[in-house]
Order: structure tokens, then C-alpha cells, then sequence
């Protein structure tokens, strides 16, 4: 198994992409800690990895709220004993509308999950990953934050602001034996594109674009995070690697 003997967190674990980290995590023998905003989504992650012999908690956490990943670390410390992998993943689309048309207060929304709380996720895991002799934080980023998009101005720069964080925090902590990496998923099949999904006009062409032609599934980005998140992956740090059929350079 990859993960024995690790413990990992996972922001946004109740649905989508970091449900399916979560489950691939345990299945290498993680220690997982589920949190979500989501009580009931992260609550069926948690009780899912258990009855599949797996360890895991769940704690109810915003991610753009300092005091609740503070009460994240210290809890998945206590309980645990340690922390190895920080997957800061839990992120929210924008209302899609051009700039001009776009309140602040969506933009700050946004930015607030998407960015913040990233850093956040950062800021607060460092100690206890250096505590714990090293470890892994892969950040999820998209295909929008690698090019723009038009009406998605704020996702568009809370996602090209996590490829440079990334960048960041790798030079910053490579010293303590911790990588840092992003992930930039294309079209994945959760419930954040459900209203892309229902443009009968527009969703034959976006569910296509890229080089295979199909959107991916989240047990396909999931790979990808393991990879990033275990030993195999030794060597790489301030990648950003895309998960996206080859929609970036479609
Ligand atoms: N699905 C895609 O096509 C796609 C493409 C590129 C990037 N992404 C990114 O992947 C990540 C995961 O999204 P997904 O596709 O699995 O969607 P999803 O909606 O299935 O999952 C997102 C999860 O994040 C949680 N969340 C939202 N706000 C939160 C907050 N403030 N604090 C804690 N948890 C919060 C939600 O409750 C949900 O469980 C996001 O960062 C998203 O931007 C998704």
C-alpha cells in the first residue's frame, strides 16, 4: 500500500474529486480526515472509508475560515497523531457573467474559498507536517486557472492564483522534506458542472473539448492525487499537472 502509516486531509472530501481521494487514500492505507462544509455529504465519506475497514473522521470545516482549519489541524493531530498529506481541494464555481456584471461580493465569495483557503490550508498545515518529518500538499487548481474564460473572472484568478501559491510554498518548505503541487482537472463529471450539463445548446461542445473527446471522472483526477500525494512522486514539487484529456491545448 502507498499511503501506510500516513494521515492525510481532504478539503471538500463529502463530494466530487476529494470524495474520490478520500476513498483512494484509504485504500492505501491512510489515515483520512474528511472535511467539508457539508455535514451530510462529509459525514457519508467518513462512514463510507469505515465500513470499508478504513480509518477516518469527519470534521465540519469552512475552508475560508482561519479558527476552522486551525480546529482541522489540531484535531486530525490529536486524533491522529500526525498530519502527512493536506489536499486542499474544496473550491465553489462563480456565477457566470461578465466581470462588469459580476458583484464584489460573489468575486470575495469566490476568492475567499477558492484562494484563501488554500493558503489557509497552507498556512496551517506546515507546522504539523514538518512536526511529522515532511509530507505532501497537492492543491487543486483547474484547466481555467492555466487560461481564461470568458464570464468566470473570478474562478478563472483564484485558480491561476493556486498554481503560483503552489510555486511559492514549494520553494518556501522544500527545506522540511514537504512538496507542493497542484492539480489542474478539465471537465470532471461532479456536481459543479450540473448547470453546465443542463445547456443542451452548449454542453455537446464543452463535454468534447479536448484530446479524447469525453469529460474525465473523478476517480481519474483522484489518480493523479494519489500519485502526487506518495513516495512515487519524490522528486516533483511546484508542478501543476493537468488532468484534463488535453483540453489545454485543445
Ligand atoms: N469538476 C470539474 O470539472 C472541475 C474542474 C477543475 C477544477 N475543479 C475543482 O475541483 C475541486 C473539487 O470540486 P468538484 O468538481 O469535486 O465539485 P463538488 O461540488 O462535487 O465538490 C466540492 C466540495 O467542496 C465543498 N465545499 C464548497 N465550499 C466549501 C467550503 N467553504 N469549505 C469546505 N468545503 C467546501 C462542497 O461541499 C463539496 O463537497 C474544486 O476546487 C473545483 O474548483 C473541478
Amino acid at each position: 500500500m502507498k499511503l501506510s502509516e500516513k494521515t492525510a486531509i481532504v478539503t471538500g472530501g463529502g463530494s466530487g474529486i476529494g470524495r474520490a481521494a478520500a476513498l483512494r487514500f484509504a485504500k492505501e492505507g491512510a489515515k483520512v480526515v474528511v472535511a467539508d462544509i457539508d455535514s451530510i455529504d462529509g459525514e457519508e465519506t467518513a462512514n463510507y472509508i469505515r465500513e470499508h475497514e478504513g480509518s477516518s473522521i469527519f470534521v465540519k470545516t469552512d475552508v475560508a475560515d482561519p479558527e476552522q482549519i486551525k480546529r482541522l489541524i489540531e484535531t486530525t493531530t490529536s486524533t491522529f497523531g500526525g498530519l502527512h498529506i493536506m489536499f486542499n481541494n474544496a473550491g465553489v464555481g462563480n456565477l457566470e457573467v461578465r466581470s462588469v456584471d459580476l458583484s464584489v461580493e460573489e468575486w470575495d465569495r469566490v476568492v475567499d474559498i477558492n484562494l484563501k483557503g488554500v493558503f489557509l490550508g497552507i498556512k496551517y498545515a506546515v507546522p504539523a507536517l514538518i512536526k511529522s518529518g515532511g509530507g505532501s500538499i497537492i492543491n487543486t487548481s483547474s484547466l481555467l486557472g492555466l487560461k481564461g474564460q470568458k464570464f468566470v473572472s473570478a474562478y478563472n484568478a483564484s485558480k491561476a492564483g493556486v498554481v503560483v501559491l503552489t510555486q511559492n510554498a514549494a520553494l518556501e518548505y522544500g527545506k522540511y522534506h514537504i512538496r507542493v503541487n497542484a492539480i489542474a482537472p478539465g471537465v470532471i463529471d461532479t456536481k459543479i458542472i450540473d448547470n453546465w450539463k443542463q445547456n443542451e445548446r452548449k454542453w455537446p461542445i464543452i463535454s468534447r473539448a479536448n484530446a479524447l473527446g469525453r469529460i474525465g471522472t473523478p476517480e481519474e483526477v483522484a489518480n493523479a492525487v494519489l500519485f502526487l500525494a506518495s513516495d512515487e512522486a519524490s522528486f516533483i514539487t511546484g508542478a501543476t499537472l493537468s488532468v484534463d484529456g488535453g483540453g489545454l491545448m485543445f
